[in-house]
């Protein structure tokens, strides 16, 4: 166990936003995980998460232990006429799984391409772009409890996945530390090509047979071009869920803004917040260190030189004015450590 004292998490988060990490430890396996977290409870030390430090936004230094995966492999563990089930370790970068599964003839994860991130957070919020989601191809995963030390299996059901949410982030939340994920993919394509861009994409590229390659490029090429590579701007990816209405609030709103996006979903309609922030004015927002990304709404950038408090006030004021203008409650998709 290789413990390191006040290290910066800065450059571990796509946000780039400062924070000092009290106590920092990597795990590359499931032994080290238990041994880590037995040192966590006799210190009686607070305990953080990071994968690829994609989703969360640091307001300030972490006191405690931050425990980040590094927990490798992609390994196929069994196969049917139709399908492959895969276990991979926590650590694994999502798109480079992505990438290995289509190298591998293993479909069904293509228009995931380029979500940035680890494997292991994939099911935290059932991550999910263009017509998929995580959920759709997982059948379970393998898990420490922070309490015990014990490794415990979650089946789809145990998962509660919904939109961008799983019971790891609800009723668990905390409890639990991802270690390896397995899906079940489809051998045979399953194309979803139903999330309109996807298809004017194709058609712009010429592709007239589409495969499960040329979905995910197209995906890659979509996402390139509305959304900031945390490379070279700090973000993380949409700061909001959609708001999913009752139907009495979406008619409403439909009233008002018969133009608003919305798309069915299981418990009333989900409309596009990306479109409620334009529509207040607040794309391309400067607030010179940090504000609104200028081809997508829902994206929050630091530009350099912003604290964690300046997103959130940011974040604040978007919510206040959609909330004033269109009577929408905006709930941050986003984690924040340690919580405001
Ligand atoms: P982190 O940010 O490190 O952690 C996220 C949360 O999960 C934290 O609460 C952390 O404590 C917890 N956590 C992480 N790993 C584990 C684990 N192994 N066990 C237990 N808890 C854990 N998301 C989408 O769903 N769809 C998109 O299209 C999408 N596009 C994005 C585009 C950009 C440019 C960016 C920057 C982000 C985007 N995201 C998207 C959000 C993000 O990529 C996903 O949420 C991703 O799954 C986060 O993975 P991570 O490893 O970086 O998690
Ligand atoms: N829109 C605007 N102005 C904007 C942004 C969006 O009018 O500034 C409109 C678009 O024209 C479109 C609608 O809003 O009609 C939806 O926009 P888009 O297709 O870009 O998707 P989104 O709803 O903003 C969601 C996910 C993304 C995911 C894409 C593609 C959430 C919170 N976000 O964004 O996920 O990549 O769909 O499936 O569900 C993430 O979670 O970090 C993320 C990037």
């Amino acid at each position: 166990m290789q413990l390191e004292s006040h290290r910066s998490l800065a450059d571990l988060t796509t946000f780039g936003l400062p924070s000092i990490a009290e106590h920092f430890v990597s795990c590359g396996s499931v032994e080290s995980v238990r041994e880590v977290l037995e040192w966590q409870r006799n210190e009686g030390c607070p305990l953080h998460i990071l994968g690829g430090g994609s989703n969360v936004l640091l307001t300030g230094d972490l006191p405690g232990l931050v425990l980040r995966l590094g927990i490798d492999g992609i390994e196929e563990i069994g196969r049917d006429a139709d399908s492959v089930r895969v276990r991979v370790g926590a650590g694994v970068v999502w798109h480079d799984l992505v990438m290995e599964s289509l190298n591998r003839g293993w479909f069904g994860l293509e228009n995931l391409s380029l979500i940035p991130g680890s494997t292991g957070a994939g099911p935290m919020q059932n991550i999910g772009a263009y017509g998929v989601e995580l959920e759709e191809r997982f059948e379970s995963l393998e898990a420490v409890e922070i309490a015990t030390g014990e490794v415990r299996a979650f089946d789809h059901a145990a998962c509660a996945f919904g939109y961008r949410e799983s019971i790891f982030k609800r009723a668990l939340k905390g409890q639990f530390v991802i270690t390896h994920v397995t899906f079940r993919l489809p051998l045979v394509p399953d194309l979803r090509l139903g999330y309109g861009a996807i298809q004017q994409e194709l058609e712009a590229a010429g592709v007239q047979e589409p495969d499960p390659r040329s979905v995910s490029e197209a995906v890659i090429r979509i996402r390139r071009s509305k959304l900031p590579d945390p490379a070279i701007i700090g973000n993380a990816g949409s700061f909001f869920k959609n708001p999913v209405l009752t139907e009495e609030a979406f008619d409403a709103l439909k009233a008002a803004h018969p133009e608003v996006p919305n798309y069915p979903a299981p418990s009333g309609v989900k409309v596009a917040a990306g479109w409620l922030i334009d529509q207040a004015g607040w794309k391309g927002h400067d607030r010179g260190t940090h504000g609104v990304h200028d081809r997508q709404a829902l994206v929050l950038v630091h530009r350099g030189g912003a604290a964690g408090a300046d997103l959130v006030k940011l974040a604040e004021d978007i919510q206040a004015d959609v909330h004033a203008r269109f009577g929408v409650v905006l709930e941050r998709e986003v984690n924040v450590l340690p919580a405001v």
